[in-house]
């Protein structure tokens, strides 16, 4: 069975989770990364709506087996909420969900941090979530960090703290109490405890027994920390490559990569965006309740734009991406026209700097006008959908595999069906 890294291929929430739950189908094992819960992966089954920030988004079909990778940041309390939210959808995770012993704890120091480092920024914030995420990973670079195999066993967790408090409180100007937080952290650890294992070997003997592996990536190819729109990015690589450092698995394992686009942009949070919608644009566009364009993890309005093949052919190029997924194309249904970004003007491609200062070139397409909701083949889509997908993949070389035209898992098709 051939292993799949699926990764968003502009600014994240282009609909990963609701992939990745379709695929899930058939994978036995799906794997998170990296990332932390900055993220937000929503499912809709049956009117029920899950909402997963580190859990993979497989975990909801009985056999497969889920993995927290070594390159994610973990809050020990926030992962425990999800689970807790799990169980009372009577989904049992219990066997089947693991934890890396190399992933790093998210401590509420790393939130302060955050929180004044934006402050600190005043108008130049990044905009982040304020999940502790960026002083986390810093802290692991710097080899300040603490994993989650010192975080479950207390002796090793009161020396690491021994020799990261004090450095802490130093960066916040305030004596942090290694008893309270000593306190805290060891019960949480115990509560994971039973959920960790050694995740890397695991997936190389899945992978060694030709079984389905399933690389879930958080947010998008532009919020990576390297190759993203710096600095206002996460702080973790995002992109495909990112996918097998994270889970500590060889490139090899890795057969084909997905790369999830919605029909449309949206970004949330702060930094350049050269095809958002002018206010007037923005009136004609589907609310954003109605598009469910309000952040998972946030609750913040994401900002929302026009297509940008630009834009996605340097992503595309960065993830390897070898099929497309493209999500949200019945939130065009309405529209007249329907903006495409071709180029960027006199620029052969997209800026490592000054994207705030680019002027989009754009082709104009005529809407449907009518609904593709109900669409569950290539061709239930009106003629003018179907070019719109041929826009897509004449821009790029590359197939659209999976169309998505509605949150629910029964709003998708496989470009074969
Ligand atoms: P992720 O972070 O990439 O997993 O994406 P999010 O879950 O944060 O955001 C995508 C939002 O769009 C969620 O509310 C999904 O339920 C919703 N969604 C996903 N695919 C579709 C689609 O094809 N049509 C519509 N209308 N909503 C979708
Ligand atoms: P999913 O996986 C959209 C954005 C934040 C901010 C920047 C840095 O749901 O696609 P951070 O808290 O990571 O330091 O914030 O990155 N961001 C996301 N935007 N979807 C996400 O995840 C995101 N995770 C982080 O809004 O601009
Ligand atoms: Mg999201």
């Amino acid at each position: 069975m051939k292993s799949i890294s699926v990764v968003g291929m502009q600014w994240g929430d282009e609909g990963k989770g609701k992939v990745i739950d379709l695929l899930s189908v058939k994978a036995q094992h799906i794997a998170r990364p990296q990332g932390g819960n900055n993220a937000g992966h929503t499912i809709v089954v049956q009117g029920t709506e899950y909402r997963f920030h580190l859990i993979p988004s497989g975990i909801l079909y009985p056999n497969t087996k889920c993995y927290i990778g070594g390159g994610t940041v973990i809050d020990p309390t926030s992962l425990l909420s999800e689970m807790e939210a799990l169980r009372q959808h009577k989904i049992s995770f219990e066997k089947r969900l693991f934890i890396s012993p190399y992933a790093h704890i998210v401590f509420p120091y790393h939130r302060q941090l955050d929180k004044l480092a934006e402050q600190a920024k005043g108008p130049s914030a990044v905009g982040t979530t304020g999940r502790g995420i960026g002083p986390c990973y810093a802290d692991k670079a710097a080899r300040n960090g603490i994993r989650v195999a010192e975080l479950v066993d207390p002796e090793l967790l009161k020396k690491r703290l021994d020799e990261v408090l004090p450095i802490k409180s130093k960066e916040l100007h305030e004596t942090l109490s290694e008893a309270e937080i000593l306190r805290e952290y060891v019960a949480l650890g115990q509560k994971l405890k039973p959920f960790v294992a050694p995740v890397e070997e695991m997936l190389y003997i899945a992978r060694k027994n030709h079984e389905m592996i399933l690389f879930e990536g958080a947010q998008g190819a532009l919020l990576d920390v390297t190759f993203g729109t710096y600095p206002y990015v996460t702080s973790s690589c995002t992109l495909s490559g990112g996918a097998a450092s994270g889970m500590g698995v060889g490139p090899t394992a890795i057969d084909e990569v997905l790369g999830v686009a919605k029909a449309y942009t949206t970004r949330v949070g702060n930094g350049p965006f050269p095809t958002e919608l002018s206010l007037d644009e923005l009136s004609r566009f589907p609310d954003h309740s109605a598009s469910r364009e309000v952040g998972t993890t946030t609750g913040r309005k994401r900002r929302i734009g026009w297509l940008d093949l630009v834009l996605l052919k340097h992503t595309a190029c960065l993830n390897g991406v070898t099929k497309i997924a493209v999500t949200k194309l019945d939130i065009l249904d309405g529209l007249d026209e329907i903006l495409v970004c071709t180029k960027y003007k006199g620029l052969d491609r997209f800026p490592a700097t000054g994207l705030e200062r680019v002027k989009p070139e754009y082709k104009t397409l005529s809407g449907w006008k009518t609904s593709t909701k109900q669409a569950r083949s290539w061709k239930d889509l009106p003629k003018a959908a179907q070019q719109y997908m041929h826009c897509i993949e004449q821009a790029l070389g590359i197939p659209v595999a999976l169309i998505s035209v509605g949150p629910e898992r029964e709003s998708s098709f496989w470009r074969e069906a």
